[in-house]
């Protein structure tokens, strides 16, 4: 690998927080209520003696309640495995994982009648089959919705009904309110418990320690380490952050989504912004510049519909050519009836803001949306410590590589919140990961004022956002690397606090996203350099492992990937798509009518995650 000269970054074993003033036990802790982390619960209940359930603010308010499109899976015998697999792995330009990959889409559909059997309601047509659409990259329709655009909403609702369903059982705890500050580990690095920040009405309050023979981190994403994102203000990183201070691997972080439609809402917009889910131009949208010329066509035979990092780029490119700062989606030709019904809260939501779809071109332009990497774990979800899991968006399974298709994060939650729960059933049932001790708090902690927030947001936005380069990257570093400095000198003395820790949370994983952005000197998937503008498989067919070594400093390792993972791969999109032309209304998946009957035939019984 090319070296890039990059000097040492620093990240200490611990954020600054009160000594844990109550202590509370269980077998596993699960850490997040997204579908990752409501999915791993719930299927581990009943099968060890105590799960506690934490989760930052309230059950629904992470970024699964967000997700607009939906939720892909092989629900149509139009429709195959291999094909929902090829179409994974040629967004993930080379780098996915091709073991992950399978068990993803393989246990998908399965994984997806067991969510309806538990409740979930999804879009269905006029003869009662459910509604498949088609998102960037697929070349099927594959994407299940629910109530129009408010896919993870109703996914979130059916798995908190079951949560409720069972709230009485002792087997079950749940914590709101509850901020995951660090990992506890034994003498021998061993995962054994978390602490955790709870605003408690009850009998826990304040910093305290819960001790578990396994931690699942199911954090969701770090959007808010950017000045604008999609994610919701709970995505700062949390549980990607606290593993990397506890010395596991974190694996593709430079490989950032940047969702191509997101609502322009003018410079200095911040925070979470309104997207405009891809589904919209499944159903015929499409977008065009400040002369009203469609730039997507000829770009790529899918066009507006190609892999979310071709479109993002190509939006970038017209936006410099054009001295713009956004473009414009069309949807004007799908008429008011149609797009008030299909897409409810996004017509809403821009009527609300002063957008109207039927009659207006909306403003759009790409803002953080995703990280495809995260924690690295197997395809059981462990992570390179023992007693630590990772699952969801905090995870790098390798079903992403560099590049995420659209719509295969709810589903890697499922399926891989699935795995997790059956490996820690079959290990903690033959008596692997007995209980341990945590070890005393070691090395001097860390603490950024809440106020260095916009800080670091502008820090990445500007070096390590859209388009990096050498110059940029070590720009972002050296902005980061002085805010870390000056917070040490700062906030000795304070002992934090759930901003003060997101805040810390954002400044750490994102000196690690930009040390592995420098490293990669290519453009491929979300990472896009401008100094390295084409792919480079000679060599960068790889993915950067980074930790936190004992001495306190990132290291970097580098992981090949077997050339193999190319053959077969249409990675510039010159493949002829004979599919484009067909009528783009959403199809009825010739799955039966009745659910029921189907499921019957190929899934575990619902009572398995009721
Ligand atoms: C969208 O609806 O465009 C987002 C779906 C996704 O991120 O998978």
């Amino acid at each position: 690998m090319p070296q890039s000269g990059l000097p040492d970054v620093s990240i200490p074993r611990r954020l600054s927080a009160p000594a844990p003033g109550w202590t509370t036990t269980a077998d596993v802790i699960v850490v997040g209520s997204g579908i990752a982390g409501l999915t791993t619960a719930l299927r581990l209940r009943r099968r060890v003696d105590r799960v506690l359930l934490v989760t930052k603010t309230v059950l629904d308010e992470g970024s699964t309640a967000w997700a607009q499109g939906g939720i892909a899976a092989v629900m149509s015998p139009e429709d195959s495995p291999a094909e929902h697999i090829h179409d994974t792995l040629v967004a993930g330009v080379g780098l996915c994982d091709v073991d992950a990959v399978h068990a993803l889409v393989t246990e998908g559909t399965d994984a997806v009648w067991d969510l309806i059997a538990l409740g979930a309601d999804f879009d269905r047509g006029d003869t009662g089959k459910i509604s498949l659409t088609r998102e960037g990259g697929h070349h099927r329709d594959r994407i299940l919705h629910a109530g129009g655009d408010a896919t993870g909403r109703e996914i979130s609702r059916a798995l908190i009904a079951a949560l409720d369903r069972v709230r009485d059982d002792p087997g079950i705890e749940v914590i709101e309110h509850a901020l995951v500050v660090d990992l506890l580990t034994d003498a021998d690095e061993r995962v054994c418990g978390v602490t955790l920040h709870v605003i408690g009405e009850g009998q826990v309050d304040g910093v305290g320690a819960a001790h578990a023979r396994a931690v699942v981190l199911a954090t969701g994403g770090l959007g808010q380490i950017y000045a604008s994102t999609t994610n919701p203000s709970v995505a700062t990183g949390d549980g990607m952050a606290a593993a990397l201070r506890a010395g596991a691997v974190l694996a593709d972080l430079e490989f950032v989504q940047f969702h191509p439609t997101v609502l322009w809402l003018g410079e200095g917009s911040r925070g979470q912004q309104p997207l405009i889910s891809e589904a919209v131009r499944g159903e015929g949208a499409f977008l065009v510049d400040e002369a009203g010329e469609r730039f997507m066509q000829g770009q790529h035979p899918l066009a507006d519909l190609a892999p979310r990092d071709v479109v993002a780029r190509t939006i970038i490119t017209r936006m410099r050519e054009t001295g713009t700062d956004h473009v414009y989606l069309d949807c004007r030709h799908l008429g008011a009836e149609f797009l008030e019904h299909r897409f409810p809260s996004i017509v809403s939501r821009c009527r609300e803001l002063g957008f109207d779809p039927a009659t207006q071109l909306l403003p759009v332009a790409p803002a953080q949306h995703y990280a495809s990497g995260g924690v690295r774990t197997d395809l059981r979800g462990r992570s390179s410590l023992e007693g630590l899991y990772a699952c969801g968006e905090t995870s790098c399974t390798g079903v992403h590589g560099a590049n995420r298709l659209a719509s295969n994060s709810l589903l890697e939650g499922l399926v891989f919140g699935r795995r997790i729960a059956d490996d820690l059933t079959a290990r903690l049932g033959v008596g692997e990961l007995p209980e341990a001790t945590p070890a005393a708090a070691t090395g001097e902690p860390e603490l950024v004022g809440s106020k260095r927030r916009l800080d670091i947001q502008r820090a990445m936005t500007a070096g390590a956002g859209t388009v990096r380069s050498a110059t940029s990257l070590a720009a972002t570093e050296q902005a980061l690397g002085a805010l870390a400095e000056l917070a040490a000198a700062e906030d000795a003395d304070q002992q934090g606090g759930p901003q003060s820790w997101e805040t810390t949370n954002l400044l750490h994983l994102g000196r690690a996203l930009a040390y592995a952005a420098a490293l990669r000197e290519e453009t491929r998937g979300g990472h896009v350099r401008e100094d390295f503008p084409s792919r480079d498989d000679e060599h960068f067919l790889h993915h950067v492992h980074l930790r936190r070594s004992g001495a306190g400093v990132l290291t970097a390792e580098v992981v090949p990937v077997p050339r193999s993972n190319l053959e077969g791969l249409d990675l510039d999109g010159s493949m002829p798509v004979d599919v484009l032309d067909e009528d783009r209304a959403d199809s009825e998946g010739a799955v039966g009518a009745s659910p029921a009957v189907r499921h019957t035939n190929s899934v575990d019984g619902p009572e398995e995650t009721a």
